[in-house]
């Protein structure tokens, strides 16, 4: 069975197609970094104009790559949400269209989701339960994952995600976007204890993450010991390389902590670790530590599936259409969809009012 996966949710266009979800014939990514860096951020009305540019010529690269027509697709799976609108409808419209031309099923995937497929390719199978922590630009949350396509969320955070606090102290450091993998490079000459930063403590109890006080700690260091952001092609001195350890290390400790205290309580069988900030090898290293600990096994996407892609959104949506979901044409994009089909109890958290302890 050969699915095209489309992928549009954020900042890159990618189509990807996978035979029986676990074969990647053809994984093309059309990135829109360049675009957005002077920005030091997602542009979403360039955003949505680049996918319409690209969207069609990527497709067609993935079907040349995988030598196959669109008359040999089985079907189609495109990240319905969540994201930016206008990026995500660009995406949705395109696999619509294809599958009503082709006249072939069309599956509307979570991105969340799609993270957590894109382990399938170079892992062995996950045994279940497994605990899951997708961390990206836009999300940071822990999955219990009792059986496959079973959802709940059990941490997510309360404000920023992981690499969007990345992305931001990046910015406020005069380093380049994204702020990931030019933070994680620093840190490799900083040193991780030299400056304390707070892991944040809410005081609900819940093992939720919070990631804004640690933004304004980095801000406030910067302020206070005058640190000045780099200029253009400045070499980054060791202060600066100090910063992005310590800030580093904090985001890992503050991560693996909650999946700790959660493994401990759930006593997962397999550990998934996925999203864009999983290409950071210190996490990993990190993570890897921890699953020694746990004596469970910890699963990586390589680098190159971590960050957005299709294949994953492929791999997502065979495993819906295996059993027998597809959606109506008349599914549109959805911007805050959630990844989670087991009731939770703490949902009712939300309305509450929260109190942080740096
Ligand atoms: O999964 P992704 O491509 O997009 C979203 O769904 O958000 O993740 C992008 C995020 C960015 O915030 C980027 O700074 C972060 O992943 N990232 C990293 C690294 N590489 C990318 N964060 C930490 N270390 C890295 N090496
Ligand atoms: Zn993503």
């Amino acid at each position: 069975m050969l699915i095209l996966g489309i992928e549009s949710s954020c900042d890159e266009t990618a189509a990807a197609v996978v035979r029986d979800g676990r074969e990647i014939l053809s994984s093309v990514i059309s990135s829109q970094i360049e675009l957005h860096r002077p920005f030091g951020g997602v542009f979403p009305e360039l955003a949505a104009n680049a996918h319409l540019e690209k969207i069609e010529p990527v497709v067609k690269e993935a079907l040349e790559t995988a030598n196959v027509t669109f008359r040999e697709i089985d079907a189609v799976a495109v990240t319905q949400g969540p994201g930016l609108i206008g990026s995500l409808l660009v995406g949705v419209s395109y696999a619509k269209a294809l599958a009503w031309g082709l006249d072939i099923p069309f599956i509307g995937v979570n991105h969340i989701e799609g993270h957590v497929y894109s382990i399938v390719f170079e892992n062995p199978a996950v045994e279940y339960p497994a605990l899951a922590l997708i961390v990206s630009g836009g999300h940071t949350n822990l999955f219990y994952v009792p059986e496959e396509g079973k959802y709940k969320v059990v941490s997510r955070t309360r404000d920023d995600a992981a690499g969007e606090a990345f992305d931001k102290v990046a910015k406020m450091l005069g380093l380049s976007y994204p702020g990931g993998p030019v933070i994680e490079k620093l840190a490799r000459e900083g040193d991780a204890d030299k400056i304390k930063f707070p892991i944040a403590k809410i005081s609900d109890g819940r093992p939720d993450f919070s990631f804004s006080g640690l933004k304004t700690a980095v801000s406030r260091y910067i302020r206070e010991n005058n640190v000045k952001p780099l200029a253009e092609n400045e070499e980054p001195d060791q202060q600066i390389k100090d910063i992005c350890a310590s800030f580093q290390a904090t985001v890992i400790k503050s991560l693996l902590k909650n999946t700790a205290k959660l493994a401990d309580e759930l006593h997962p069988k397999t550990l998934i670790v996925a999203g864009g900030v999983a290409c950071n090898g210190a996490l990993r290293e990190a993570s890897e530590k921890l699953a020694e600990k746990l004596n469970v096994p910890v699963y990586f996407p390589s680098k190159h599936l971590s960050t957005d892609n299709a294949a994953m959104i492929a791999a997502a949506g065979h495993f819906h259409l295996r059993q027998g979901e597809t959606s109506p044409l008349e599914m549109t994009a959805d911007v805050t969809l959630r990844l989670q089909n087991l009731e939770n109890e703490d949902a009712q958290l939300k309305s509450k009012k929260v109190r942080y302890r740096l």
